[in-house]
């Protein structure tokens, strides 16, 4: 029996969610503790099996909330000139799901890499893309694309829409608490909300915009530069002003506290906003350790410590 793997990644936003989609730079990380395995098999008989903890059964009767999984299966095997039939293909993933910690990049990758190693075919990053771009238009209906960017990179990336994207220099290692509240975020009604402001009131929403974009620049330079203290301080300064664009909540901003008081140099939500997670940036392990604790206090349902390597 033929049997292939693909696997993709989670992402972590630093800095630029939102305003991302207006054209400003942002940054992202890979977040390789959490990832998506997909496993393909061939079964013999007809058509296409999907095993998930969200649906088992047959393409066919496949869930609209899963329609873009189904979809991007089916647009790969065009592109690879395959009949589809006679494949299992098992989904599992540790990312949990609508967290801003792209799961649904990371499904479509995973799905993509799996198809074409299972049918040995090698697969260009620009194929990658488009197939994936697809697939997120599904579940983000205008994505800014740098979730499918984030997950299918090995380093940070600094993002802008409709540009090459760049590398990030890290001067030392950054140490992170990223918490989880253990809410679905909603990131399509986020975009949406600040989307309806910025119609009314099109200066105050982007002053936040452009503001988010010249700490996305400063934090850049201080990670090159190895200053925690200082990137630290340009997170709290972009939670406040995602807070100014709706998108963040009481209980967000309560985790963010508590992160804070326990010690953090700076945290902000990470993602769409409105339920999903939190980040904080410590000096250390050791305090990662007190931080995530008092994470899990103030009502996180998850902590993972995640370090940013020197490169
Ligand atoms: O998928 P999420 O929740 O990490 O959000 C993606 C980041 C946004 O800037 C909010 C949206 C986008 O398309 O860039």
């Amino acid at each position: 029996q033929k049997v292939a793997v693909g696997r993709a990644h989670s992402k972590l936003i630093l800095i630029g969610e939102h305003s991302v989609v207006y054209g400003q730079p942002a940054i992202a990380f890979p977040f390789k503790q959490i990832e998506v395995k997909v496993t393909v098999k061939n079964i013999g008989g007809n058509g296409i099996q999907i095993e998930s903890p969200f649906y088992q059964g047959s393409i066919e009767q496949i869930p609209e909330k899963m329609e873009g999984i189904g979809d991007c299966i089916i647009q790969t095997l065009k592109v690879l000139e395959k009949r589809s039939s006679g494949l299992h293909i098992q989904i599992a993933s540790s990312i949990p799901i609508g967290r801003g910690l792209g799961s649904s990049a990371a499904i479509a990758i995973a799905l993509v890499r799996g198809l074409f190693s299972f049918f040995n075919q090698k697969l260009k990053h620009s194929q990658l893309m488009t197939l994936v771009e697809r697939a997120e238009k599904f579940a983000h209906g205008t994505p800014s694309g740098i979730d499918m960017m984030a997950a299918s990179s090995a380093n940070p990336i600094w993002f802008q829409k409709q540009q090459e994207v760049e590398s990030v220099k890290i001067g030392a290692p950054f140490h992170f608490v990223v918490a989880d509240s253990g809410r679905v975020g909603d990131t399509y009604s986020a975009v949406k909300s600040i989307r309806d402001k910025y119609e009314m009131k099109p200066e105050q929403i982007e002053e936040s915009i452009i503001l988010l974009g010249k700490l996305a620049q400063e934090v850049r330079l201080a990670l090159a530069a190895g200053n925690p203290q200082q990137v630290g301080d340009k997170l709290n300064q972009a939670h406040q002003q995602l807070s100014l664009l709706g998108v963040s909540d009481l209980g967000l901003d309560g985790l963010v506290e508590a992160a804070r008081t326990a010690g953090a140099l700076g945290a902000k939500l990470t993602g769409g906003g409105r339920g999903g997670c939190i980040l904080a940036l410590v000096k250390n392990e050791i305090t990662g350790k007190k931080v995530a604790d008092a994470l899990i206090q103030a009502g996180a349902a998850q902590t993972w410590q995640y370090t940013i390597a020197k490169c």
